[in-house]
């Protein structure tokens, strides 16, 4: 059986990792993605480039971004994508390195444009921001463009000389022309909060700002942080966590017509061992997500348009169960007690309020109530919404099989099976 993912984002072979110009543009979601074809580990980043009309079946298109340029000569870093004048603008991240080691580099920023979503051609007199502002190391990439009233914002995560992460922002009237109006906010120390804030995003939802960013660095206290680097927002002064599972990146989001904000992140984290390369690929995107806000809290819970995947459900009363394949949604309570398991590699239990997971390491969150609890299931991965939302866990488990589900009491569950 393969770990290929039948109805997340990955590629037919090569490595991805962060998505990137997550937009809507003639008709179709688009999604690009760092993308390095010829082996499944990262190397020289393409963008590499889908997209549906539902958020749920895919289309592969061509490569969008290839390096090789003197203003991107060792890679197409991440970035993000807007609709301007009815073309398709890429804001991108170029890349050289300064050594063969790879120990410095310069960073800056380029746009490339199509008509028609699928051909794009990279903008002559790139780079249009050629270099960091002062107060700002090397560490400079990942621009978030949006538009605001009559102009174009953007956000860019960088460095500060001190060592602190930070973020910039950007205006401009045209995507060629930059003005930079300062620092939009930066971490309180490098321990708490990260020394490399890499893509930033800064949205508005329910009339609350809120600022989304993948700090490196953070140190693990107690219970948190637990992950290489983190992923997670800032809506007054503390930065929260947004997923707290083990493989959850560069996340990014976009507003979809209808005025969802939906979200989509790498389903990895760096380092990992991605047994997926013996087949010849390695990495996810993870399933989009609908954010809400409550209390000043992000919620997280997958989108609508997962009811187009749908084509068998049932409701048994189970403690072992054989899933009907390795493409199921779960819906279950959650009440004080219980501990889930899936072939033995994947544990979910509950114990006053705790959630803990354990999927190679173990990781904790806290809920207030004992409400619900829905579980999206695919060849290599899990992905967990508690509460409708309030708790989530992303974590890629590698199913030899089908899986079995155990709980430690007996529960009702409906059990729906996915399709492509
Ligand atoms: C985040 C990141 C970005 C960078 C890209 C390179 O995972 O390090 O900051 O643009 O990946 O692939």
């Amino acid at each position: 059986m393969t770990y290929r993912l039948k109805y997340h984002v990955c590629p037919e072979h090569g490595w991805i990792n962060d998505p990137n110009g997550f937009s809507y543009f003639q008709g179709y979601y688009h999604l690009f993605y760092q993308y390095y074809p010829d082996e499944p580990i990262w190397g020289p980043m393409h963008w590499g480039h889908v997209r549906s009309k539902d958020l749920v079946h895919w289309e592969n298109l061509p490569i969008a971004l290839i390096p090789g340029d003197k203003e991107d000569l060792h890679g197409c870093f991440s970035g993000s994508a807007v609709e301007y004048n009815n073309r398709l603008y890429l804001i991108y991240t170029g890349n050289i390195y300064d050594d063969p080691e790879h120990i410095t580099f310069h960073q800056n920023v380029n746009i490339a444009w199509s008509e028609d979503g699928i051909h794009f051609y990279k903008y002559e007199n790139n780079p249009v921001i050629s270099e960091p502002p002062v107060d700002n190391t090397y560490h400079f990439r990942d621009p978030k463009v949006w538009r605001e009233d009559d102009h174009f914002k953007m956000i860019i995560g960088g460095q500060k000389e001190d060592g602190r992460g930070h973020v910039l922002i950007y205006q401009s009237d045209d995507l060629i022309n930059w003005d930079y109006l300062g620092e939009y906010g930066h971490a309180s120390t490098i321990d708490h909060e990260g020394k490399m804030w890499e893509c930033p995003d800064l949205f508005r939802l329910n009339g609350v700002n809120v600022l989304l960013m993948s700090p490196q660095g953070i140190k693990e206290d107690g219970e948190k942080y637990r992950n290489y680097h983190q992923t997670g927002y800032k809506i007054k002064d503390t930065f929260i966590e947004l997923d707290h599972g083990h493989d959850f990146y560069a996340a990014t989001t976009m507003l979809a017509p209808d005025g969802r904000r939906i979200l989509m992140a790498w389903m990895d984290m760096w380092h990992s061992e991605f047994p997926e390369k013996e087949e010849g690929w390695s990495g996810a995107m993870t399933f989009p997500r609908e954010l809400t806000i409550h209390d000043n809290h992000l919620y997280m819970m997958p989108v609508e348009e997962l009811a187009l995947l749908r084509y068998e459900s049932k409701k048994v009363e189970v403690t072992d169960y054989l899933l009907p394949s390795r493409q199921v949604e779960i819906d279950l309570d959650i009440c004080d007690g219980l501990s889930l398991n899936l072939s033995n590699l994947y544990t979910l239990t509950v114990n006053n309020h705790k959630v803990t997971v354990m999927n190679q390491t173990e990781h904790v969150g806290t809920i207030k109530e004992y409400q619900s609890m829905k579980l999206l299931i695919d060849s290599s991965s899990v992905e967990v919404f508690i509460n409708g939302g309030e708790l989530v866990f992303t974590d890629r488990v590698y199913f030899k099989d089908t899986p079995v589900l155990s709980l430690n009491k007996k529960m009702t569950c409906r059990i729906t099976t996915l399709s492509e």
